[in-house]
C-alpha cells in the first residue's frame, strides 16, 4: 500500500514533468555527441557548425557566464524569446513541385530603400559585441562587407561610431540604430554625427520607451543600459525628420496599426520586432505581426519597406516573412554569438543562411525568390508540437 502510493506520487512527478511543453533553444542535431571532447571554455572549429544553432552552443561553451547571459537573455520569463523561436514551426509550407529552379541561387539579392545586397537578411543592431569578441563591432563591419549584406550597428558599442565607419570597405553601406529621447539638443547631435560618419539611413528603436525587465541578465549585472522613461511620439518622429536628410526607419513595430500610422506619417521603412523578447515580454512575434498586417492593412507591404526580425535561425524561416511580403529579415544573437570566432564567425553565418535560403527556395519550388507569396504557407497555425 504505502509502496504503492509512494510510486504514484513519483509517476506523478514523472507525467508532470513530461507533460510540461519542451523548449528547443537549440534542437537536437547531435552537436553534443559530435563535440563532447571539446573542454568547457574552449571553442570548437568553426568547420563543425553546421547550422546557427550551433554557435549558440559554441558560445555558451566557451564564453564566461555573464557574457553568454547578455546575449541569451529575454524580458520576464523569456515568453517572447521562447516564442520567436518556434513561431515559425507553427506555419507549415506548401511546396510546389516540377518547377526549373535551377537559377534560384541567382536571385537573392534585394535593394533595402535603394541599397544593392547579395541577399535578403542583414545583421540587426545589437549593443555590446565585446562581450564576444574583442574585435566587436569591426568584426561585425568586416564581416558583412565580405558577405555584402548590410550592418545596422547599435549606438551602444565598444568602438565609437567613428571607429566603426572607418572601418567600412569601399562603398561599403551602413545604417545606424540610435536611442534617442525628448532632448532635441541631443537627438540633433547623434543625427549629426551619423550624417558625418556615413551613415546612409537612421534607424530609430522605438520600442524600448520605457527600459525593460530582464531577470535572467539581473542575476549576472548584464541588463539593459537604456532605463529611461522616454518621451516617443509621432510629434517627436516628426522634428527628427527636420533634423537630418537620412532616412528615418522605425524598428520595433507590433501591429498592424502602428504600421498603417508610419505610412501615413511618411515614414519610408518600418523593422517588425518585439527587440528579439528583450523589452515587452509576451509580445507577439514578427511573423504574427506579419501575418496581422497581410490580413488587415496589406497595402502597407506596397507603400513602404518592411523587415522583420526575432528569432530567424534557419532559411526557412526567412522564407515565411518573404512570403507575407517583408523585404529583409534581420538577424540578432545569431551574428552575436558567431563573433566568438571573430570575423569568420560571422561570414560563415551569411554563407549558411544563403545556402540554406536557395536551397529552401528551390525546394519550395520558387524559380524565383522574389515570386514568393503567401500561398507558399499554410497560414493555419498548428500550434506547439510536443
Ligand atoms: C545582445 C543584444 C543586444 C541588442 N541591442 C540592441 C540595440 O542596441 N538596439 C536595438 O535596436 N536592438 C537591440 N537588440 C535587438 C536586435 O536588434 C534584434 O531586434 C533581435 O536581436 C532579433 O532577435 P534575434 O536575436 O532572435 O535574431 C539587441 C539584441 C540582443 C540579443
Ligand atoms: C544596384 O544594382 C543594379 C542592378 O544590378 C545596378 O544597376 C545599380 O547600379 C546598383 N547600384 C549601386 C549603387 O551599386
Ligand atoms: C566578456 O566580456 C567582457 C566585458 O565586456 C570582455 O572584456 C571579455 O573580453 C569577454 N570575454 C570574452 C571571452 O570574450
Ligand atoms: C540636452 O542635451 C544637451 C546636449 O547633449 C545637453 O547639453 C543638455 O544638458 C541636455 N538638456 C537636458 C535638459 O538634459
Ligand atoms: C520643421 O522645420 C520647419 C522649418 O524650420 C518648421 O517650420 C517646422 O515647424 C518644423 N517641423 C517640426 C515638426 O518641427
Ligand atoms: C515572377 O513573377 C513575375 C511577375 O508575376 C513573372 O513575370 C515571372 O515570369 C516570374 N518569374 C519566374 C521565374 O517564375
Amino acid at each position: 500500500m504505502r509502496t504503492a502510493q509512494i510510486y504514484s506520487a513519483s509517476a506523478l512527478l514523472v507525467g508532470g514533468a513530461l507533460a510540461a511543453r519542451p523548449f528547443l533553444n537549440e534542437p537536437d542535431t547531435g552537436i553534443d555527441q559530435a563535440l563532447k571532447d571539446v573542454p568547457v571554455g574552449q571553442l570548437p572549429d568553426l568547420k563543425d557548425m553546421v547550422g546557427l544553432p550551433d554557435f549558440d552552443w559554441a558560445a555558451r561553451h566557451y564564453l564566461p557566464i555573464e557574457n553568454y547571459t547578455y546575449y541569451r537573455n529575454g524580458a520576464g520569463g523569456e515568453w517572447s524569446y521562447m516564442a520567436n523561436l518556434e513561431v515559425f514551426q507553427q506555419y507549415h509550407f506548401r511546396p510546389r513541385v516540377l518547377v526549373d529552379i535551377t537559377n534560384v541561387e541567382k536571385t537573392l539579392p534585394t535593394t533595402m530603400l535603394g541599397y544593392n545586397f547579395s541577399a535578403p537578411f542583414y545583421i540587426s543592431p545589437c549593443a555590446r559585441a565585446e562581450r564576444g569578441n574583442p574585435g566587436a563591432e569591426l568584426n561585425l563591419v568586416k564581416g558583412a562587407a565580405e558577405g555584402d549584406i548590410l550592418y545596422i550597428p547599435s549606438e551602444y558599442s565598444a568602438y565609437t561610431m567613428e571607429q566603426i565607419y572607418e572601418a567600412r570597405a569601399e562603398g561599403q553601406v551602413l545604417w545606424q540604430q540610435v536611442y534617442l529621447s525628448g532632448n532635441d539638443t541631443a537627438n540633433a547631435q547623434v543625427l549629426a554625427r551619423a550624417e558625418k560618419n556615413g551613415a546612409k539611413a537612421i534607424v530609430f528603436t522605438v520600442d524600448s520607451a520605457a527600459g525593460s525587465i530582464r531577470q535572467r541578465a539581473a542575476r549576472y549585472g548584464v541588463g539593459s543600459a537604456n532605463s529611461q522613461f522616454q518621451p516617443f511620439t509621432w510629434d517627436l518622429y516628426h522634428r527628427l525628420t527636420n533634423m537630418t536628410d537620412l532616412p528615418i526607419v522605425l524598428k520595433g513595430i507590433s501591429n498592424y496599426e502602428d504600421a498603417v500610422l508610419a505610412v501615413k506619417h511618411g515614414v519610408p521603412a518600418i523593422i517588425l520586432s518585439n527587440h528579439g523578447g528583450r523589452q515587452l515580454d509576451t509580445t507577439q512575434t514578427s511573423l504574427e505581426t506579419a501575418l496581422e498586417i497581410f490580413n488587415e492593412a496589406p497595402e502597407v507591404f506596397k507603400k513602404i519597406e518592411v523587415y522583420a526580425d526575432g528569432g530567424v535561425r534557419y532559411g526557412a524561416d526567412v522564407l515565411k516573412l518573404l512570403a507575407l511580403g517583408v523585404r529583409a529579415v534581420g538577424l540578432g544573437r545569431p551574428f552575436m554569438l558567431a563573433n566568438v570566432f571573430g570575423v569568420d564567425g560571422v561570414t560563415r553565418v551569411v554563407e549558411l543562411m544563403k545556402q540554406e535560403i536557395a536551397v529552401s527556395a528551390g525546394n519550395l519550388g520558387l524559380a524565383d525568390l522574389k515570386n514568393i507569396t503567401s500561398h507558399y504557407v499554410r497560414w493555419t497555425s498548428r500550434g506547439y508540437s510536443g
